[in-house]
Parts: C-alpha cells; sequence; structure tokens
C-alpha cells in the first residue's frame, strides 16, 4: 500500500525556533512551564492512546457515546460535505461520524489535522483503505494557525474532539475560537467536545491513573526535550501531580522535582536549576459549564444549535453554527 502524502503546514525550520522560543521561555519563566503540544511525538501520541483506553479516563468512551447516539441527526443538521477535525490524533471516534456523513450521502472529504505526524500519517493510512470512497486529506499543523489548518472546501463542519479545547488558557481560547469562525462561512458548523465541571472525585483520577499511563505521559515531555535538543533531564527524578484548580475550574498537571538538580539544555546552552519540590507546569485541563463554552462560542461568532451530553453529565459535545 502507498502511504498518502501528507501536507505539512509548519516548516520544520520555523517549527525548530518556535520550539526553541517556547523551551527557552517555559524553562526561564517562574513558574517553570511547558506547552502541551510537546507531548505528543510518537511515543506521546501512543501513551494517549493507551489513557483513553484506562478504566479511570472517562472522557473518551463518554464522548464517544454522545457521538454514536447523535451522529445521524449531527449529519443532518450539518449537511456536512467536507469534515475538518483539529488535533484529530488516532480519529478513532471520528469514525461514527464519517460514517454518519456517508450514510447522508452529504460526506465526501475528510481533513484530519495534528501536529504529530506519526499519530496523522497512521490515521490516514487505515482510514483510505477503510473507506475508498472518501476523500482523506491530512494536515500537519499547528491548529492555532487557524488559516493553515483551516482549507477552503465546500460546506465545511470542523470537529475539536477529546476535551482539547480545555488545554488551552482561557486568554488562547478567545482568539483561536475566533480564528475558526473567521476560516468559515456562515452557516458552516463547528462540533466541538468539552468536559463538564464534575466531581473532583471522578475527575483527579482521570489525570493521576493508578497504573500510572497518564504520569509516564507527563514525563515523556522530559524525553522530548532530551532528545530534541540535548538536555540532561532524569525524568524518574520527577514525580507526576494533578490538581484540581476550583477556582479556575481546571485540572494543573505539574511535574515536582523530587531533589534539588542541574539540567544541562546542552543544544541551548542553557542550564537550568530546580530547587527540590519545585513544580514545572506542563498542562491544564479546563471544564466546562454549558453558560460559559455557550458565551465563548458565542461571543467567538458562533450561534450555538444543540449541547448532547451523557446521563451522568461528565462531557458534553456543542453543536455551533457561524453567524
Ligand atoms: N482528538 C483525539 C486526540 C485528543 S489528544 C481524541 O479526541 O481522542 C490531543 C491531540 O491534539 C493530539 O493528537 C495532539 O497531537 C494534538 N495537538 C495538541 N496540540 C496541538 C496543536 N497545537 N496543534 C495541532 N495538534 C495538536
Ligand atoms: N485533551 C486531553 C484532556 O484534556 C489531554 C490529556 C489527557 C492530557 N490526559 C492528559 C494532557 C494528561 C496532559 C496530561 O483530557
Amino acid at each position: 500500500m502507498s502511504a498518502a502524502a501528507l501536507e505539512i503546514h509548519i516548516s520544520p525550520d520555523v517549527l525548530d525556533a518556535a520550539m526553541i522560543a517556547d523551551v527557552r521561555t517555559g524553562l526561564s519563566a517562574s513558574p517553570k512551564s511547558m506547552p502541551p503540544k510537546y507531548f505528543y511525538d510518537a511515543h506521546g501520541s501512543d501513551l494517549f492512546e493507551q489513557i483513553t483506553r484506562l478504566p479511570e479516563y472517562y472522557p473518551t468512551r463518554t464522548e464517544k457515546a454522545i457521538l454514536a447516539a447523535n451522529a445521524d441527526e449531527i449529519a443532518a443538521a450539518t449537511s456536512m460535505a467536507t469534515l475538518i477535525e483539529l488535533g484529530s490524533g488516532s480519529s478513532e471516534k471520528t469514525r461514527l461520524l464519517l460514517e454518519a456523513g456517508l450514510r447522508a450521502g452529504t460526506l465526501h472529504t475528510y481533513v484530519p489535522q495534528d501536529v504529530s505526524v506519526t499519530a496523522l500519517q497512521q490515521a490516514v493510512d487505515e482510514l483510505g483503505v477503510e473507506y475508498p470512497g472518501l476523500e482523506v486529506a491530512g494536515i500537519v499543523s499547528d491548529f492555532t494557525d487557524t488559516t493553515a489548518s483551516i482549507p477552503q472546501r465546500p460546506q465545511r463542519t470542523v470537529a475539536f474532539l477529546g476535551g482539547t479545547l480545555g488545554n488551552l488558557i482561557p486568554a488562547q481560547r478567545a482568539p483561536f475560537l475566533a480564528g475558526i469562525a473567521a476560516a468559515l462561512r456562515p452557516g458552516e458548523h463547528l462540533l466541538i467536545g468539552v468536559g463538564l465541571v464534575i466531581d473532583p472525585a471522578v475527575l483527579v483520577p482521570a489525570y493521576d491513573d493508578a497504573a500510572g499511563v497518564t504520569a509516564a505521559f507527563n514525563r515523556n515531555v522530559l524525553s522530548v526535550l532530551n532528545h530534541r535538543f540535548g538536555a540532561d533531564f532524569d525524568p524518574s527524578g520527577f514525580d507526576h501531580v494533578a490538581v484540581w484548580d476550583a477556582e479556575n475550574e481546571w485540572i494543573e498537571m505539574r511535574l515536582r522535582a523530587r531533589h534539588a538538580m542541574t539540567v544541562a539544555v546542552n543544544d541551548l546552552d542553557l542550564t537550568v536549576s530546580f530547587e527540590a519540590a519545585e513544580e514545572m507546569l506542563t498542562e491544564i485541563s479546563a471544564k466546562f459549564r454549558r453558560s460559559g463554552i455557550t458565551e465563548e462560542l458565542t461571543a467567538a461568532g458562533f450561534d450555538v444549535q444543540r449541547i448532547w451530553s451523557d446521563a451522568d453529565d461528565r462531557f458534553a459535545v456543542v453543536l455551533a453554527e457561524r453567524r
């Protein structure tokens, strides 16, 4: 089988330059931080797929059940000819939407988009075999670059699933959602999956599982820095920490140094010191209320048409139309 080509909308040079700037800024800041998109090298994408199957990680299976129950209604409400999915990863749940669009007879093209080349290539190759009648055109880009990530195509629905919106801080979300609206024409749609605010007793274990897969995923960002920039982080010198921030209504993922240490980031000529128990912020996963996500989408230029959720109110799938 020949591999379908991906359209690459980030040049390696620009990516390196942006990553170098991000790493420098993040490791020099107080508190230290690291942008989440650097979790997803090939190993990170594999670990994320393992997370989606953990007993504690309810988001994936909950969202999948919501999509299974409502995919035909989504296809009918959108008349989607093109489905563009931002941060598509393995496109596992998306198959439900693809099949509904094909059943409805409107869907011709699927555009999966991701920053992880390995995850995207594998998904595109599998989908090409599974759905021979569907055009599959993968795009490698940073989804916050909405112009590069949302190509001109007939009757588009943009899907953004998995609660990934919550991995952006509010100050990043507003311009990102406005960018999606600006890329769409009136009458096109955005389908977005968000985690809802729930009992921290259920929420926290989803980000701190007993088997330690999420801990390995979090520490993997240090291995990425070791490989990319010749750093000498010892990932086992850091504990995975997940805390519910009740005021901001987000889960905060951190890496906590087990002891004082000095790390050399050789390729960047950077030396970074950690005090014992010092924490580096690696990711937030914000949870939403219906009112909040409705306000954010309305402010960005969308009309919210439907909000589906599960019986336990843990996750919501929101359908919005470009005004
Ligand atoms: N949509 C899938 C995967 C969610 S995990 C699901 O619902 O299961 C988040 C995905 O977004 C990963 O595949 C990751 O590689 C991708 N991602 C994270 N930050 C990104 C960015 N800035 N630009 C593009 N893709 C990004
Ligand atoms: N979009 C996923 C979420 O917010 C990403 C994720 C799941 C994640 N588990 C994680 C990110 C652990 C960092 C660490 O649920």
